[in-house]
């Protein structure tokens, strides 16, 4: 196993140093140490810096490369290295990995290319949370949300009558900037606010005010962070909307849990309008919140992929240390749909959210000619008539981009694109539009771009069948057809609801596919949160309206809403580990709509799959109420950590031993040698503990096992009996034993085994099914996601032995 480390290590490091074009380029390093061995913070610095001088002519050169040293959470450093040192560092005793800091992006589009919700929650779809539980939940839980910072004045951060003092525990802070008093901007509510800059500025320079709006401070300047934290842990808002004179959406606006404090960690800044967040700066921000006191992390950012191991990640690394912790981080999926494969965030030790709709529309209903009527979708304010025009009057080829322009002016048209030609997408259309001075424009997609997007020019959004339509008549006239477009409506209870976004980051990992992710959908299409007034709702210079209230888009607006219900669970039950948490999401997750079939999978238009929503929809409600959980503790990862090639060493010094945990390295033990391991066991991850199951390369009979944890509330219960039941991945028979688990006063855990039974020649497809425990009243669902390989001559040979069991 250290060998196998070694070549693990060495692979990375070397890769990491060939992409260096210059040896003599410096970069920001992250020197990973692991637990913080030291109880004394500035001991731990102290280290830091001695260790870092042994790369360095004197000390003093060394502080001037220092960025951070982490040491509270966790230990470690991030400085300026070139490759050489770097090398040299990672053979360092007691270091764990040295990798670069790279730069993560925020997870919404920039509110272009998917846009337009509301977090109004008048409507009681089963998806949302009821008051009740909201204002008896949350008080004492403090949500750290790492962003772009927050507007302080938005009404969302006012304190809730009633709110108690700021918890005792919280020893985090509120820091004065840039436009920011804290005097002013912190209260019951908001109860700390601190920026990280220093790995940003090594990387991008100096923040450049002429380029983009920016506030050194934790001030938000992209209203990425203002929206998402509103939509976790934002105060009751009443009678509020999208543009006031389009009333879009109006209603109360509320977090998820609106009694949960609110520490800000602002990680991400503004450049032109896009978020950036270097990884020395987010690892910054996780050590100062483990120590400052959160109880939930929520992170809407990500590395795109390729994605890296998870040694070498600061994501993985700060939300394992959070983990152990027992704080819960909840991560967005990204927005990287339909295609598969392209999750992010995808650590076992945390949530990785992905996105849907609510049952929420804006119908614009658009009439050619007096007669002939459309229904698009759109945010349109006034109503319009004016002369259609195709697009092949004002771009070359018909294409809807500025560089295709012809010099001619549309003033007193709206244009039809089709976004198919040229390949175009909706914020291009719009420029372009703009550019010609068209009054309007009708944008056709195909069906599986649902939402509207808000724009500057008045826009509808039209599906390719109604389009194909449209363009039909338009070729057909002799006259320009007159077109009137009517103002947009607010419509609720739309169904099918809800439906999985075509953005929405796809399973399986590609990094770990042997355990399911992302592992829950949410809400996060057409969002309605607070907003800067300051920053124009579009996110384009030209937009000069300012909004207190705004839709956004992304599997970033789906991760607050999972936060939000990971505070209310963790303010019910305060002793539930971060697994468990997560396990009561997962497990009683729903996957059948409001039309009661399966939930569409847009970008495809199919069922989905537990590649898409993973286990499902969050239920909040029946989150509360899970019956049984799928619990982890840090040793239970240990196995995994062994999988991705930590040595025993590394294992003692990523794992925290706190009393009555000490096992005194007895349980941080690796196979020490695969190839003796019991017949049949998996070199994968399908026995981690985990609320889903996962088992690749499937080519015999193979059995994995689960522990589930009684969690049932209700005073009088004395004995629960679970049922349970299967249904088969096409190809696959599956066994549960036993078929009942019973739970008592004196036995609140069962193990049970899943043993999967391939019938099918196949190879390299993906199958999914489902195991349900029930008493009758909780329903314990875990997704079946497996990969039958019985195709191959070496694989028959299984599946001749399977058929004779
Ligand atoms: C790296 O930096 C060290 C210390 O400044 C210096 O001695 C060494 O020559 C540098 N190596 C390279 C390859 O730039
Ligand atoms: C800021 O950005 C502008 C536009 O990109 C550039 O012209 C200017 O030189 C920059 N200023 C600094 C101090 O970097
Ligand atoms: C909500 O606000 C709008 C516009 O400001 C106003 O016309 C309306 O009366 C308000 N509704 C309620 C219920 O207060
Ligand atoms: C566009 O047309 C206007 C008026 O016809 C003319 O003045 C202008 O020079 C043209 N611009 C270009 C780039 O052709
Ligand atoms: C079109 O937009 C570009 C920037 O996107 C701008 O530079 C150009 O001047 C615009 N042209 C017209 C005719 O408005
Ligand atoms: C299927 O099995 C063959 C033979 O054992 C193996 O080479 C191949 O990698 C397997 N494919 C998958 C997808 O696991």
């Amino acid at each position: 196993m250290a060998h196998s480390f070694l070549y693990f290590w060495g692979l990375s490091l070397s890769l990491s140093l060939y992409l260096i074009p210059s040896a003599f380029t410096s970069h920001v390093y992250i020197v990973y140490l692991g637990h913080n061995q030291n109880k004394v913070p500035l001991l731990t610095s102290k280290h830091h810096l001695q260790l870092l001088s042994t790369v360095f002519a004197s000390k003093e050169d060394a502080k001037q490369a220092m960025l951070y040293s982490y040491k509270h959470g966790f230990s470690g450093f991030s400085a300026t290295l070139n490759s050489t040192q770097a090398q040299i560092l990672s053979n360092a005793k007691g270091v764990i990995s040295v990798f670069k800091s790279k730069t993560t992006h925020l997870h919404t589009t920039r509110s272009w290319d998917f846009l337009g919700l509301s977090m109004d929650y008048s409507t009681d779809h089963k998806g949302t949370i009821p008051l009740k539980w909201q204002q008896a939940y949350g008080g004492d839980v403090i949500v750290g949300v790492f962003d772009t910072g927050i507007w302080p004045d938005s009404h969302s951060f006012r304190e809730e009558p009633g709110m108690g003092p700021v918890p005792r525990s919280w020893k985090g802070k509120c820091v004065a900037g840039e436009h920011f008093d804290p005097a002013r901007a912190c209260n019951r509510k908001l109860i700390g606010a601190t920026y990280y800059l220093k790995g940003f500025e090594r990387r991008y320079g100096k923040l450049n005010r002429t380029r983009s709006i920016e506030y050194r401070s934790p001030l938000d300047a992209l209203g990425h962070g203002t929206h998402t934290a509103s939509t976790a842990v934002g105060s009751i808002v009443k009678n509020v909307s999208f543009l006031e004179d389009g009333g879009f959406a109006r209603g109360t606006a509320r977090g998820g849990a609106p009694r949960a404090r609110l520490a800000v960690y602002k990680v991400c800044w503004n450049i032109n309008f896009d978020g950036r967040c270097t990884e020395a700066d987010i690892l910054a921000a996780f050590d100062d919140a483990l120590h400052d006191g959160v109880h939930v992390i929520s992170a809407s950012f990500g590395l795109r992929p390729p994605l890296r191991a998870f040694s070498v990640s600061t994501a993985s690394i700060g939300s394992f240390h959070a983990m152990q912790m027992g704080i819960s981080v909840v991560f967005s999926a990204g927005n990287n749909g339909p295609d598969p494969s392209l999750v992010e965030n995808v650590f076992p030790w945390s949530i990785s959210v992905a996105v849907s709709t609510i049952d929420r529309t804006f119908p614009t209903r658009i009439i050619l000619d007096g007669s002939l009527s459309f229904l698009g979708e759109g945010f349109v304010v006034h109503p319009i008539t004016a002369e259609l025009s195709g697009a092949g009057t004002y771009f070359f080829s018909g294409v809807c981009r500025t560089q295709s322009m012809k010099n001619v002016s549309a003033d007193g048209k709206i244009i039809l694109c089709f976004s198919n030609v040229g390949s175009v997408r909706r914020e291009e259309a719009e420029a372009a539009a703009r550019n010609t001075s068209a009054t309007g424009l009708i944008f056709v997609e195909p069906l599986s771009r649902l939402f509207p997007d808000i724009t500057i020019l008045p826009f509808v959004q039209l599906d390719i069948i109604q389009g194909t339509k449209m363009a039909q008549y338009l070729s057909e006239s002799i006259d320009p057809p007159i077109v009137q477009i009517f103002p947009s409506k607010t419509v609720l209870k739309r169904s099918p609801a809800p439906i999985v976004a075509d953005f929405s980051s796809r399973g399986p990992s590609s990094i770990s596919p042997d355990f399911l992710k992302p592992d829950i959908s949410a809400p996060g299409i057409n969002i309605l949160a607070a907003w800067p007034p300051k920053t124009p709702p579009t996110l384009v210079q030209e937009d000069s309206r300012s909004v207190n209230w705004n839709f956004q888009s992304g599997t970033s607006m789906a991760c607050p809403h999972v936060s939000g219900v990971v505070a209310l669970l963790k303010s019910a039950y305060p002793d539930w580990s971060p697994a468990a948490i997560r396990s009561a999401l997962m497990t009683t997750a729903y996957t059948i709509d409001t039309s009661n079939d399966q939930i569409l999978a847009v970008g495809s238009i199919k069922a989905s799959d537990p590649f898409d929503i993973g286990a499902g929809h969050i239920n909040p409600i029946r989150a509360m109420d899970p019956g049984l959980v799928y619990d982890m503790k840090t040793q239970d990862y240990i196995i995994f950590l062994c999988n991705i090639g930590y040595n025993e060493d590394q294992i003692r010094s990523l794992v925290l031993h706190t009393h009555g945990n000490t096992n005194n390295g007895k349980n941080t033990y690796c196979f020490s040698d695969p190839s003796s391991s019991e017949a049949g066991r998996i070199t994968s991850n399908a026995n981690l503990n985990y609320p889903s199951i996962t088992v690749l390369n499937l080519q015999r009979t193979t059995t994995i096992t689960r522990t589930v944890h009684n969690v049932a509330t209700g005073q009088g219960w004395k004995v629960a009996v679970y049922f349970v039941r299967v249904v088969n991945p096409h190809g696959v028979d599956v066994v549960v034993w036993p078929k009942l688990l019973i739970f008592s006063p004196i036995k609140q855990e069962c193990t049970y085994y899943v043993t999967f039974i391939p019938n099918k020649i196949s190879q390299g497809r993906y199958d999914f099914g489902e195991i349900i425990w029930s008493d009758g009243f909780h329903y314990v669902r875990s997704p079946l996601v497996v990969l039958v390989n019985t195709s191959t001559t070496a694989a028959s040979a299984g599946f001749q032995a399977t058929a004779n069991i």
